[in-house]
């Protein structure tokens, strides 16, 4: 099956690429892959047209929450218009479109949002990512999943705890929640669901973790013994609110799916064997 993946770069893209067999990538390096930079919206139709993917699956986005607060216009472009020029053209040329959302629609008061639960971003990252998926959804033949906290090779969370940790420093966790998941957890759910074909909107994530308990398991899991952690109630001064618990219920995909991709021992399996991603 002809598969392209836009953001072939990213924590997600990079797994996604590595893990669905004879996949293709975008990449706004040129001299890497099929050059793609989505502000450039005419050149998505230009590529989808010319690769001819039977699936195409959106990876990439401005994912910086500070940098989309102060950057409006830009958000708007890569996580909004950019997604609508994706899904017009997938529906042109009769392209499964798989995009990737995020829990951060969500205001975050509740928590263990399910599919059907009301968006309420309380940033411009969550606003964008939300017109994202509108126009996702605009095409029939579409596929939107939210996830959450994902870590590939990028910094994340987990990599500053272990960093931290071995450095023997104090982690400091502001007092928060999410579902965070493994990059490679996340990319093989989403082969499985390339086969099953499924359409709407999907929760696909880790369990619910707050981040402290999150880095007390990393630094067991790893057996870590330098280093400290510990809870933070003030946020720190941030351009952009984030949400209190925005975590997920995933039960929907693991009843669709045989990956274990929620399990945390499993991520940590991977974490302690590879580093972050394999
Ligand atoms: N990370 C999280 O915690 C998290 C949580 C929930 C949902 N999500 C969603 O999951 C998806 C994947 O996230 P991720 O963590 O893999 O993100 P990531 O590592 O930041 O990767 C995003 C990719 O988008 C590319 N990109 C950004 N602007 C672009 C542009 N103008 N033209 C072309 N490519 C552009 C980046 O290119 P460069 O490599 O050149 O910068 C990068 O490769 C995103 O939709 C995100 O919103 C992420």
């Amino acid at each position: 099956m002809k598969v392209l993946v836009i953001g072939k770069d990213g924590q997600l893209g990079s797994e996604l690429v590595r893990v669905i067999e004879g996949s293709r990538g975008t990449s706004r390096q040129s001299g890497s892959g099929i050059f793609l930079d989505l502000t450039n919206l005419n050149s998505i139709e230009d590529i989808i047209r010319k690769e001819k993917p039977e699936v195409v699956i959106n990876a990439a986005a401005y994912t910086n929450v500070d940098g989309c607060e102060e950057n409006k216009r830009e958000a708007f472009l890569i996580n909004g218009k950019a997604v609508g020029n994706m899904a017009r053209v997938c529906s042109a040329t009769r392209s499964y479109f798989i995009h990737i959302s995020t829990d951060y629609v969500f205001d975050g008061e509740r928590g263990n949002y399910t599919e059907d639960d009301i968006p309420n971003p309380v940033n411009y990252y969550g606003v964008s990512k939300l017109m994202g998926e509108a126009y996702a959804l605009s095409y029939d033949d579409s596929l939107v999943i939210r996830t959450s906290g994902v870590y590939g090779i990028k910094m994340n969370f987990p990599l500053y705890v272990v960093k931290t940790l071995k450095e023997g420093g104090t982690v400091n966790c502001i007092d928060s929640y999410y579902s965070p998941i493994h990059a490679t957890l996340l990319a093989e759910a989403i082969k499985e669901l390339i086969e099953k074909r499924a359409y709407g909107i999907l929760n696909v994530s880790g369990e619910r973790l707050s981040r402290y308990e999150f880095a007390l398991k990393i630094k067991k899991t790893l057996d870590i013994k330098s280093g400290n952690v510990s809870l933070v109630y003030s946020s720190q001064n941030l351009k952009a609110r984030r949400p209190y618990d925005s975590s997920l219920l995933n039960e929907k995909a693991k009843k669709m799916l045989s990956t274990k991709f929620y399990n945390t021992d499993k991520a940590l399996e991977y974490m302690a064997k590879y580093g972050v991603v394999r």
